[in-house]
């Protein structure tokens, strides 16, 4: 019955019978690791799919996926430049492990494109994460965030990429693509214009001296938010164990 997982609508609706990379979403919480894991094997075995990969698994979570028989070539995860809590456990494990970081919301979801200069112009379900305050509503975290801190640090960003005269989502996802581990980068885009600059920038190499003073501006807020990879839920809700 497991074996249904989407495959049905590959046929329909993407015209093939295989996916390159099939992806657990979310560490697993009511079907047992082991369980996943096999179905996810003999798919694989069956040819529907060719490689396995997971998604905010923390470095618990990937033991006990490994440990129940589990395999991946890539982890999912949120990364860039406002969050960089995957730095302190995942990144590198996953680099000890030869896991590829996929790295989801690279701009955090805009906020990294210099489109907005304080919170309220953000769009509500774009402030959500552990950065904007628990009174923001659509918030689940319950944590004070750090808005003002995320606020400076954006503009800091900002004003290093005029100076340089790179567009601040340019700059950002260049950063991204030079940070050892990451393989990938899914970055959302909502025209062709941004497409094209957003390649633009991952063919560009990025000079050492402008990486480590990325590093050193949103350094104080990798600071403040810590291990905890789950973005939008405090540590002890954390479902990226
Ligand atoms: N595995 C998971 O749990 C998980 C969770 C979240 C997301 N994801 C994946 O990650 C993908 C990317 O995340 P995301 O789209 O939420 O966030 P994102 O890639 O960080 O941000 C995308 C937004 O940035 C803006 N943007 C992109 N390129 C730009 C450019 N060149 N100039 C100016 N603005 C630019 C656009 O905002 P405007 O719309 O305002 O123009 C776009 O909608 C998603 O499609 C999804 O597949 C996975």
């Amino acid at each position: 019955m497991r074996e249904k997982f989407g495959i049905v609508f590959l046929r329909k609706r993407l015209n093939t019978d295989y996916i390159d990379l099939y992806q657990i979403h979310w560490p697993p919480k009511d079907i047992p690791f082991g369980e996943v894991a096999q179905t996810m094997k003999k798919l694989q075995e069956q040819g529907k799919i060719r490689h396995i990969g997971i998604s905010n698994f923390g470095i618990q979570n990937m033991q006990e996926w490994f440990n129940q028989g589990g395999t991946a070539v890539s982890n999912q995860i949120g990364y860039n430049l406002l969050f960089r809590s995957p730095e302190y456990e995942i990144v590198p494990f996953c680099r000890e492990n030869n896991i590829g970081v996929l790295v989801y919301m690279p701009l955090m979801q805009g906020l990294l494109a210099g489109c907005w200069s304080s919170v309220e112009e953000i769009p509500l379900l774009r402030r959500r994460t552990r950065h904007f305050s628990k009174n923001r509503p659509g918030t689940r975290h319950g944590e004070e965030g750090c808005e003002r801190l995320t606020i400076e640090t954006v503009q800091a960003i900002h004003a290093l990429s005029q100076h340089l005269e790179i567009p601040m989502a340019t700059l950002s996802l260049s950063w991204l693509k030079w940070q050892k581990g990451v393989s990938s980068i899914i970055v959302g885009c909502r025209s062709k214009a941004q497409m094209e600059n957003n390649i633009e920038a991952l063919l560009k190499p990025l000079d050492p001296e402008v990486l480590s003073l990325l590093n050193e501006i949103t350094y104080p807020l990798k600071r403040y938010m810590g291990k905890n990879a789950d973005m939008w839920e405090n540590e002890k809700n954390a479902r990226i164990q």
